[in-house]
């Protein structure tokens, strides 16, 4: 297994995730969208925040936990859904999902997973929650929602942000296709990455087969043929009626996963959400949006104080999630940083990502003179953006 006491940051993670990855792979989990304006600017968007601290308190009894749906998770962070873990290691969801029970912090599920939602809450447990695309069929959509529901999971993320495809120029260069076809670049790519052939992809055709789409209802996936990255999925035709049709079918939670505009927050809870995600999907699908760091003030000013904001994007320091809870988020979604961790060392890696971010939250806390969530008030920043 490679080290990872030697990761002292997420970026070395990412370095060595790269290095253990076929590079198709790694740039489907890495890259964003055509010119990747958004995917910089995520980054960039919190170098524009500074941070303001206030010295000579007494920190020295510092508590990261906060407070989501009524329930308090140890730290301020979540799993976001990616539908990727399951591929960065040999049952990578279950060991992410593992990590995330460990560090009591939430877990989602993505509906593209190739880990059922049963087998994650039978084998595992802990918060979880589940990413839903919705299928062309609603019903067979309805029929994943009831799943969940008896399966447990707490809330139910509806992405929004995905009408169609982003645009992933380097997948075709890479010979990355949906459906996964081997061609002599990517067979090549993947026999040159010997650790991930034999200690993933290996793994699972020794145990029983290629990975597939383990939460897709068994009609449509005999329809697809199967297989990982089969999608199926995309919906333009979706509007704030499904929404409304979730709401009378999921008796949990209901995020809308993808809103960067106030009045679409607003639209969201009118149509019975009980949240929204801002997010840009990490920069993967619109290029050029705005960065959610930025949208979040003006969302949690429209609906703040009547539902739960959560953020997502470009997530990589501790102080992106000061700078994120202090701008009025109720939690933080993380999805390349865990991915990364978990592609260098299953659950040890997965859990050196968590515990880096936990390190570095609450050194960044103390720095600040916040002994808890709650002191984190846009008084601590410096921001031309704060309306
Ligand atoms: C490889 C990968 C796959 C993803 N798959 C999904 C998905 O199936 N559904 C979804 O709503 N978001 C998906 N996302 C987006 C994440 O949920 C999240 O919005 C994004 O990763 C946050 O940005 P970050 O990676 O910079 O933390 C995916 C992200 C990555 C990197």
């Amino acid at each position: 297994m490679a080290r990872i006491d030697d990761a002292y940051n997420i970026f070395d993670l990412r370095d060595k995730a790269k290095a253990r990855l076929p590079k198709w792979l790694f740039e489907f989990v890495d890259r964003g969208t055509e010119d990747e304006v958004a995917l910089r600017n995520n980054r960039e968007a919190f170098e524009r925040i500074k941070l303001k601290p206030r010295v000579l308190r007494d920190v020295s009894g510092r508590n990261l936990a906060t407070t989501v749906f009524g329930k308090q998770h140890k730290l301020p962070i979540a799993i976001a859904p990616t539908g990727a873990a399951g591929m960065m290691w040999y049952q990578g969801e279950l060991e992410l999902a593992r990590a995330a029970k460990a560090a009591g912090i939430p877990f989602t599920l993505a509906t593209g997973s190739i880990t059922s939602m049963e087998k994650i809450a039978t084998e595992v447990g802990g918060t979880l929650w589940m990413q839903l695309y919705m299928f062309q069929d609603r019903k067979l959509s309805l029929e994943l929602v009831k799943r969940a529901e008896n399966a447990g999971f707490e809330a139910l993320l509806v992405t929004v942000d995905t009408a169609v495809s982003g645009n992933r120029e380097y997948n075709h260069r890479n010979g990355f296709s949906v459906p996964f076809t081997y061609n002599s670049r990517n067979t090549l790519d993947v026999l040159t990455h010997p650790r991930w052939l034999f200690g993933t992809l290996g793994r699972y055709i020794a145990t029983g087969g290629m990975p597939r789409h383990e939460n897709y209802p068994e009609s449509l996936r005999k329809q697809l043929g199967g297989g990982f990255g089969q999608a199926g999925r995309r919906n333009d035709s979706l509007t704030w009626d499904d929404l409304k049709m979730l709401r009378d079918n999921w008796p949990g939670k209901l995020l809308a996963k993808g809103v960067l505009h106030p009045e679409d927050a607003e639209l969201a809870i009118a149509n019975g959400a009980d949240g929204v995600v801002v997010s840009n999907h990490g920069g993967r699908c619109l290029d050029a949006t705005m960065a959610p760091i930025d949208a979040l003030p003006a969302i949690v000013k429209a609906v703040g104080h009547k539902t739960t904001v959560i953020v997502d994007s470009g997530f990589r320091r501790g102080t992106d999630v000061v700078k994120a809870m202090a701008l009025g988020a109720d939690t933080v979604l993380v999805g390349r940083s865990t991915l990364y961790g978990t592609a260098v060392a299953g659950y040890d890696g997965a859990a050196r990502a968590i515990q880096i971010f936990q390190e570095e939250i609450g050194r960044t806390m103390a720095l600040c003179g916040c002994t808890s969530i709650d002191q984190l008030t846009p008084e601590l920043l410096e921001y031309a953006k704060i309306s």
